[in-house]
């Protein structure tokens, strides 16, 4: 057997990212109230530089901050409980976090969620070409098209754009941004070249032209090409359109969902529509979000799970999870299935209730943890072996892991469960060397050219030059 076809059938290492956002109540709502839980430390520096270094010293590919434009104020038509339990509420700018985390890191990578319904192209292409610079080729920006009416208030717009427009004005935004990263600068534009006075070589620089429907631009682009040029792609679409957008362009998805096998459906149907649009399908990375209890052993698991769940406040979990569909989730009875209706906000969460008949009840069981995310509890060989099989039933690519009290779930996770899963060989001992990009793929720092972004790329003027060469000696 030839080496590569060795490492074809090997079975898949684990990718793992970090789920966290610059907030107190993330995903597992109501643990901040533990005596040992220190996210209410989230507006110090010391906490975020602490835990990239923790996450590094466990190999995490990345930490992955989630963020939200608005506040959470469907529950009981207010936010009183979101402001009570602190559900993302008050949440900080994520991007402010990575430059110092960068610093006393090597290999994190950093994946920053954006809204773009509320941002200027030209401005946040520019910011995040800067922090690629900074972080040496760290940076992947989760792209989202936001869920929130309070957003739209206080951004002072009309109301929340119909679902699928959104994407629409996401396919144009990106267009901009792929415009501006990879169609202004030729990679070696810049010379820095003090003995003749040229720092940038000005025939390597090309003013970008862009009339749509939702943006305009003209000019050259003011940052020069950073490792990646463009960040890797995450998202998460799962409605039709949002699948359709995402299979385009992501490099990187995150799945919902409670079994592996319902994951599995959704993974194989995302690796065919990716390579419907001409992608390799299997290459794109697929993620879910999962949730860990570990310890020593089994007992103590079940033990530390149930101190936890003291904490927990499932009330909470369904605060934030009424945003998620805008339906007030406080109006129905413990045992009343709760009614499919039509919103404008995440199609694929709200779908559920048209199929399947759910209560109060079960959506409360299913928060015992105050998230909704799959719970997995054990010693680390438990964890690693049930991580194991979820990974190969569903044929995902890795877990975001969720934090329940904070740092503790890391530190835990690093010392029980990693070591188990490296022995089991489904994890790596070492980093790879190289961009954020190329440690995932391992194909270098640059997006593929069968990824839509090849056609926005600009031509060296030394290949324009060689065309036009090349078409006079055949004329
Ligand atoms: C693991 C995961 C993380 C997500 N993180 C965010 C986030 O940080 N901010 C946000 O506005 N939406 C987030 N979403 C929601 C997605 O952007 C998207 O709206 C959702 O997956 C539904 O897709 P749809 O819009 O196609 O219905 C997340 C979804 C998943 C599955």
């Amino acid at each position: 057997m030839s080496n590569t076809t060795q490492k074809e059938t090997a079975p898949k290492k684990i990718l793992l990212n970090a789920f966290d956002m610059n907030c107190v109540g993330h995903i597992n709502h109501g643990l901040w109230t533990h005596p040992r839980d220190e996210s209410h430390r989230f507006n110090e520096l010391s906490y975020w530089t602490d835990l990239a270094q923790t996450l590094e010293k466990g190999l995490f590919d990345g930490l992955f901050i989630a963020d939200i434009t608005g506040v959470y104020d469907v529950y009981q038509n207010g936010i009183d409980l979101t402001l009570k339990e602190s559900i993302q509420l008050p949440s900080h700018d994520p991007s402010t976090l990575v430059s110092a985390m960068a610093a006393v890191t090597k290999n994190l990578g950093f994946g920053i969620t954006v809204n773009l319904s509320y941002e200027s192209p030209y401005q946040f292409a520019r910011r995040f070409a800067s922090l690629d610079h900074l972080t040496k080729g760290r940076i992947g920006w989760n792209i989202v098209t936001g869920y929130l009416d309070s957003a739209e208030r206080l951004i002072g717009q009309k109301g929340l754009k119909d679902h699928d427009l959104r994407y629409e004005q996401a396919e144009e935004f990106l267009e901009l941004c792929y415009k501006f990263w990879e169609g202004s600068w030729e990679d070696d534009a810049v010379l820095k070249d003090k003995a003749n006075r040229i720092f940038t070589d000005p025939s390597k620089v090309h003013a970008i032209e862009h009339h749509g429907r939702f943006y305009n631009s003209q000019g050259v682009f003011q940052v020069s090409p950073s490792i990646q040029r463009t960040p890797v792609l995450f998202q998460a679409g799962a409605s039709p359109k949002g699948m359709q957008f995402a299979t385009n362009h992501a490099e990187a998805m995150f799945i919902g969902g409670d079994t592996p096998e319902k994951i599995k459906v959704q993974v194989d149907k995302i690796r065919a529509l990716a390579s419907e649009q001409g992608r390799d399908g299997d290459a794109l990375k697929l993620f879910a979000g999962i949730t860990v209890v570990s310890a020593e052993t089994d007992e103590l698991a079940e033990t530390k799970l149930r101190e936890y769940v003291q904490y927990a406040s499932p009330e909470a979990g369904l605060a934030h999870f009424s945003s998620s569909i805008g339906t007030d989730l406080g109006q129905f009875a413990d045992d009343e299935a709760i009614p499919y209706k039509q919103t404008n906000s995440i199609v694929s969460v709200n779908n559920r209730f048209k199929e399947q008949k759910v209560t109060i009840a079960d959506l409360k069981a299913q928060h015992l943890l105050g998230g909704r995310y799959p719970l997995i509890v054990g010693s680390g060989a438990t964890v690693a072996e049930k991580l194991i099989e979820f990974i190969d039933i569903s044929g995902l690519d890795g877990f975001n892991l969720t934090r329940t009290v904070a740092p503790e779930s890391h530190h835990d996770f690093i010392h029980y469960v990693i070591p188990e899963l490296q022995k089991r060989g489904r994890y790596k001992t070492a980093y790879e060397q190289g961009s954020l990009r190329h440690k995932i793929f391992q194909k270098g720092d640059r997006l593929p050219d069968t990824h839509p972004i090849h056609q926005f790329r600009c031509q060296s003027s030394d290949a324009h030059l060689d065309q036009i060469q090349t078409q006079k000696q055949t004329a």
